[in-house]
């Protein structure tokens, strides 16, 4: 089949030399990019700014803001039957990045900022994808009743679930440990274990989900 990965976090540009950003490494996305190109699938691997190598045989599309990222993926999600989104999206960018550098003039500096597009809530409606779509839900509190809202805000047919409240998992970090909502009700735990591990978990449930 063919798969859509979103990676990384995405950078909103505050002037020529100063961004927002935040802790994702990408190291969830390219860890699920890998199982799924082992598990035999092709993939296309959208992904913010990270230092990690590209995966192996993966068409690999470099992106830097949320904007870029919600092109990248409008661009591709019509060919493809599993798109999963584990990027850390900005949800919101400096509504007037400065054109030049800016200066420290005064004591204090105030920054509007805007809402980026919601690049999975644009899957279903926006992009009319009708595969297989899988979300992602980090959260610090209330893990599920947050996750499962945007399971079904969102349109996905399961979403994966990640405490990142635990300083042991997570953001930047080689292990993971999530929780699997899916449509309908149902959820299962995948425990502690590297990011690795977790994404074989996870591209194999995926596999059998769509094969039922
Ligand atoms: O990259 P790592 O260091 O390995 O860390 C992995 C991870 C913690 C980033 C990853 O496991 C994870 O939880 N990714 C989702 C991060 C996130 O932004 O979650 P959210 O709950 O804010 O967003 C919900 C979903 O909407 C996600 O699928 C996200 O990709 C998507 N989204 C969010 C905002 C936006 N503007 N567009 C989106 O597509």
């Amino acid at each position: 089949m063919r798969f859509l990965i979103t990676a990384g976090p995405t950078r909103e540009a505050i002037d020529p030399v100063r961004y927002l950003t935040n802790r994702s490494s990408g190291k969830m996305g390219y860890a699920l990019a890998n199982a799924a190109m082992k598990a035999g699938h092709e993939v296309v691997l959208i992904s913010g700014p990270v230092n990690l190598p590209s995966p192996k045989g993966c068409n690999v599309l470099l992106v830097e803001s949320a904007r870029d990222m919600y092109t990248a993926v409008e661009k591709c999600i019509r060919e493809t039957d599993v798109a999963i989104f584990s990027a850390a999206v900005a949800d919101y960018r400096i509504a007037h990045p400065a054109d030049t550098k800016i200066k420290k003039n005064s004591d204090e500096l105030s920054l509007k900022l805007t809402k980026n597009p919601d690049i999975l809530g644009s899957a279903r409606q926006e992009f009319g994808f009708s595969g297989f779509l899988v979300g992602f839900a980090a959260e610090t509190n209330n893990l599920e009743e947050n996750a499962v809202g945007k399971l079904t805000e969102k349109g996905c047919d399961l979403i994966v679930a990640n405490d990142v409240s635990r300083t042991d998992i997570g953001f930047d970090l080689d292990e993971n440990e999530v929780t699997v909502f899916y449509k309908g009700g149902k959820s299962a735990a995948i425990p502690f274990g590297p990011k690795s591990d977790i994404a074989i978990k996870l591209i194999r449930e995926i596999d059998g989900q769509i094969s039922r």
